[in-house]
């Protein structure tokens, strides 16, 4: 309420990257006040025995996650811990740093609950992110979400994600391979049986040897169901350990407000990819028949879509836009709207 009514209205006063940097700065300020992290704490963590999720060897003390690009270079982690997630999932991270699509490139669809982005995963680089990764405190699940370089053609893509692989892993609970943004030129061929086998079949081999760390897959939620049954195909012959559904979108459907900003390229986020995301977890969770753990990510807005994902066979949400749109108080909700069903 406090949120919607004053902070919101502050804060979309400004340019959408400014605000969501002043946001965290001024956050990450106020916790090194003196007992701020534990009256946080007090408001919004629920502790019961009834979220938690064990998947993939790990325990979840709430199966409501941070989505990837929110704490993009492992600033925050520490801090988004005390809003009650049971889990955070950091990067994009790129083997070198790279400052990303010229600005702007985040852009607000307030009437939709939407945001389009095309960021282009700028970060600071795996070996700086590996280094704030040391100083975790918190006990929640983090995971590590990787990428290439823009620079790197699509033919020399895995060894960015071995070198990310073998500098995260050591530092995360699991790691995610991006092949989905729509905001790196080719990513999501990545997504291709030919690429995605060889990806897989390199990481699986430099992780059952080394790290033997859950790895899943983000996808898109432009691929055809064809296109899906390939992933999952390649996802139960490596022997991944999940599936992230979905990362933005480049269609432009379910919009019904939009003004000048749907002619903006990126990747669509927020309430009108909800469906989309939905309809993919359902596909998923009917395919492998319940078996692969599923991270329902796209559109959850508020507690019912969160309820509405784990019915269509989600395991696990994330959530990016409704945290903008609606503020810290959703994490608290749906924990408390999953306590009650
Ligand atoms: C993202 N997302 C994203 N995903 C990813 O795997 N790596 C990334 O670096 C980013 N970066 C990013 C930046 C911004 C500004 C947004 C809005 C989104 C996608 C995100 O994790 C999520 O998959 C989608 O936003 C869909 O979820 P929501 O936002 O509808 O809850």
């Amino acid at each position: 309420m406090l949120y919607k009514k004053i902070f919101r209205r502050f804060l979309f006063v400004l340019d959408p990257e400014f605000s969501h940097e002043f946001v965290l700065k001024f956050f990450k300020l106020l916790c090194f006040i003196p007992g701020f992290l534990q009256v946080l704490r007090f408001f919004y963590l629920v502790k019961n025995p009834k979220l938690e999720r064990k998947l993939f060897g790990l325990s979840f003390k709430t199966p409501i996650g941070l989505a990837a690009g929110f704490d993009k270079n492992a600033k925050y982690y520490n801090e988004l811990a005390s809003l009650g997630f049971g889990f955070v999932e950091i990067g994009t991270v790129t083997p070198l740093p790279q400052s990303g699509n010229m600005k702007p490139r985040l852009f607000r669809l307030q009437e939709d609950y939407a945001l389009i982005n095309r960021m282009g995963f700028n970060n600071d680089g795996v070996d700086v992110i590996v280094q704030r990764l040391r100083n975790k405190y918190t006990d929640i699940i983090i995971g590590g979400n990787i990428g290439k370089n823009k620079v790197t053609p699509n033919a020399n893509a895995n060894n960015d994600y071995i070198n990310c692989f073998h500098k995260i892993a050591p530092h995360v609970d699991y790691l995610v391979l991006n092949v989905s943004s729509p905001n790196t030129p080719n990513l999501t061929e990545l997504q291709n049986k030919t690429y995605l086998n060889r990806l897989l079949l390199d990481i699986q081999k430099i992780n059952k040897n080394k790290y033997d760390k859950p790895v899943l897959i983000k996808i898109s939620p432009d691929l055809s169901f064809e296109r899906i049954d390939e992933v999952l195909q390649l996802i139960e012959q490596h022997n991944i350990a999940g599936i992230i559904t979905t990362n933005t979108s480049s269609n432009r459907d379910g919009l019904i407000n939009a003004k000048e900003e749907i002619q903006e390229h990126g990747g669509l986020s927020g309430k009108p990819l909800k469906n989309k995301s939905k309809e993919i977890v359902a596909y998923v969770s009917n395919k492998t028949k319940g078996r692969l753990p599923i991270i329902a990510v796209g559109g959850i807005i508020n507690s019912h879509d969160a309820i509405e994902m784990f019915n269509a066979g989600a395991s696990l949400v994330q959530i990016y836009t409704g945290l903008v749109y609606n503020g810290p108080s959703i994490v608290r909700d749906m924990n408390k709207h999953i306590l009650e069903t």
